[in-house]
């Protein structure tokens, strides 16, 4: 084992007495925007979630992981157990201690295998010249979550490639032979998904070669990060995030994206039968399915190079609800799942237009049914005039946060998100004092956005009188 202290890289074994606590006083002095039924880092950044898996009993929830500070440091993966989506309990994490990981243990999945759970990840490494290097490599745990032992599967990239090519999802084939996934950059700058194959995990693992992915225009796009390859019902469907789409007026719309495509897949080639970007909100990334769980997707509720204003606090970004996918005519639906649903406390109905306090709006599940008749409705107010906006008008749903605390980042990428949706028949959102989850037509489209609205008052307007059911979702526990 190797302790790495390096400036930012810089691994938990390294961490000096008492250290975390304080900065988890830090993180605990933010009264106002810390969520309570989302998963947020104790302490520093949360990035991609990583290895979801559900193994018959438990669901083992990894995330990408800087504890130091809301930066992107030395990254870990952090590990929750949870049976019931509501009490986690903390398991070994991933911590870099390898050469083969020197500066960071990077995203990747994983599948069940002999039963134990193998974790397949990126070793990110620099050489002297800080060049980057990437290994593939495997972590074994048990399904109570203790780490066995890591192993180095890949130690080169192979030839046309250049050092970007990480993240590998496994998944086994009807065959029973092991597969993964790889995001990749071409050496002629252009983005693309790597197939590998290995009998057993054991063996070392043969390139297949790129996926052909039909039907996708991958102009100036010179990265795919987190690829996911799995089936649901009778069709195969890509999950990646591609870097480098050119902004359209509604579409494409944050720095980088997080698409599908629904189709098939024959040997190499995915024939695309529709393919649209996931969430229309200003933060999501990075999602990944749970292996074994029929389409359960979690995502990152932010994005590569953003910072917030909780910043400051030494916590950044928190992971969306879990998702259920499911397919309705060639698209992807996604709600929160079923276990959140009954979560839900006894449900309220308001019927609002004049500013109305509601108790609790700011942990609240929100449902409405707008008859696909246009409306306004602004939510929170503070001494600021600080007020988070939905709309809808001519089939265009809105969001606007431009009355809100942001970052000069945030701001660069523009303060209103928009989707397309001819008929809107149903609204529901979740809040968490600093996030917004919006799925529309049972999930039809979502949008999911951070907003930061300081000493906010707890109350609703609309534009017109609109009967507003209002529930409250409990807290989950963390030990
Ligand atoms: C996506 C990503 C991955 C990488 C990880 C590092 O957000 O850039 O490609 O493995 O984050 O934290």
């Amino acid at each position: 084992m190797y302790i790495f202290n390096q400036g930012k890289y810089k691994s938990l074994h390294a961490q000096s007495a008492g250290e975390l606590d304080q900065i988890r006083q830090q993180v605990l002095s933010d009264k106002q925007f810390r969520p309570t039924y989302h998963l947020a880092a104790d302490t520093g950044l949360l990035n991609d979630p990583n290895g979801l898996i559900f193994d018959g009993k438990n669901y083992h929830i990894f995330y990408q992981w800087f504890p130091y500070d809301a930066i992107h440091g030395m990254k870990h993966w952090q590990h929750l157990i949870t049976e019931n989506f509501q009490q986690f309990t903390y398991a070994d994490p991933l911590i870099p201690d390898q050469h083969f990981e020197s500066h960071g243990c990077y995203s990747g999945g994983a599948i069940l295998w002999q039963d134990n759970i193998i974790a397949f990840y990126t070793g990110n490494t620099r050489n002297q010249e800080n060049q980057r290097i990437p290994y593939q490599n495997i972590a074994i745990f048990t399904q109570d979550g203790k780490l066995l032992e890591k192993r180095c599967l890949l130690s080169q990239v192979p030839e046309g490639y250049t050092e970007h090519v990480r993240d590998p999802k496994p998944f086994i084939t009807a065959e029973g032979k092991i597969c993964f996934i790889l995001g990749a950059q071409r050496k002629n700058g252009t983005g693309t998904a790597l197939l590998y194959e290995m009998p057993n995990i054991d063996s070392s693992p043969q390139l297949l070669g790129e996926l052909s992915l039909t039907h996708f225009d991958n102009q100036h796009v010179f990265m795919w990060e987190c690829p996911d390859l799995f089936q649901l019902a009778d069709k195969s469907i890509f999950i990646w995030s591609p870097q480098g789409k050119v902004r359209e007026t509604h579409r494409f719309q944050n720095n980088y994206h997080a698409t599908y495509a629904v189709g098939k897949l024959h040997n190499m080639t995915f024939h695309s039968e529709h393919i649209e970007e996931l969430d229309y909100g200003f933060d999501f990334y990075a999602p990944q399915t749970v292996y074994q769980s029929e389409g359960i997707l979690y995502g990152w509720v932010g994005l590569p190079d953003l910072t917030y204003p909780t910043d400051h606090y030494q916590w950044h970004s928190m992971l969306s609800l879990p998702r259920q996918l499911t397919l309705k005519q060639n698209r992807l639906y996604q709600r929160p799942i079923a276990q959140i649903y009954t979560q839900l406390g006894v449900s309220q109905v308001f019927s609002i237009q004049q500013p109305q306090i509601i108790a609790g709006l700011d942990t609240a599940y929100l449902m409405f049914e707008p008859d696909n008749q246009d409306f306004e409705m602004a939510f929170f107010n503070n001494n600021a005039e600080h007020r988070l906006i939905i709309s809808y008008r001519n089939g265009l749903f809105s969001l606007d946060r431009t009355q809100t605390k942001q970052t000069e980042i945030m701001q660069a990428f523009g303060t209103q998100r928009h989707c397309e949706i001819s008929q809107l028949n149903k609204v529901e959102i979740f809040f968490d004092r600093s996030v917004i989850e919006i799925f529309l037509n049972d999930g039809e489209k979502v949008m999911t956005s951070r907003f930061f609205i300081e000493q906010r008052e707890n109350q609703i307007t609309c534009s017109r009188p609109i009967r507003v059911s209002v529930a409250q979702l409990p807290a989950i526990s963390i030990t």
